[in-house]
């Protein structure tokens, strides 16, 4: 946030916690968070060390919006565009069971759309015998083989559907439906484009 911005957060703290008649140590108890923090808050220090999960935290128990506290938080938009360049993306390893199993390259992510998660995917190991299920998870999947051939598995590991996938194969995965990639048999790494939504 801006100077100008974490002012404006400063008062409209401190102007919405007097309305809901709360003292600072009321609200910081309601929190989890220490008074000498919150008066730093309401003095628009440290303000930028607010994390999202604690922003929220503080509209709901102040019972607001995020938005009316601090409206430019929500806004990681350039007139509508959040570009993120090559370099600025984060790389995370995948290890399932001790191996090295996926490498997670992160892309662009807004504030606007929490739950757009686009990631190209290496998959390194190419061994379908190998393959490591998830759990499923939340969100849809829509996922695009960008080079190689991919060994999918999916639905109850002990009796799984299975699929070949070739280099400009794509598919959709509903919300949790457990699912393993591996590249096919003997194939080398693959890579995928993996956008959950
Ligand atoms: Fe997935």
């Amino acid at each position: 946030m801006s100077v100008m911005a974490e002012q404006a957060f400063a008062s409209k703290l401190r102007e919405r916690r007097e309305q809901v008649k709360l003292d600072q140590a009321g609200l910081a108890e309601r929190l989890g968070v220490p008074v000498a923090e919150l008066a730093d808050w309401e003095q628009g220090r440290h303000v930028g060390d607010l994390s999202l999960a604690q922003l929220m935290k503080l509209a709901e128990v102040l019972g607001t919006s995020l938005e009316h506290l601090a409206p430019d938080v929500e806004d990681d938009l350039d007139a509508g565009v959040l570009i993120q360049r090559p370099e600025d993306r984060s790389v995370l390893k995948g290890v399932r069971g001790g191996v090295d199993y996926y490498v997670y390259h992160c892309l662009v992510r807004t504030r606007q759309v929490p739950s757009l998660v686009p990631l190209v995917v290496d998959v390194l190991v190419d061994d379908p015998a190998e393959a490591k299920f998830n759990d499923g998870h939340a969100g849809n999947e829509f996922i695009y083989v960008l080079s190689g051939e991919i060994h999918m598995k999916w639905g109850d590991p002990a009796r799984p559907h299975e699929a070949v996938l070739p280099t400009g194969s794509s598919l959709y995965l509903q919300p949790y439906v457990r699912h393993a990639f591996t590249a096919a048999r003997g194939s080398g790494p693959a890579r995928l484009l993996a956008v959950n939504f």
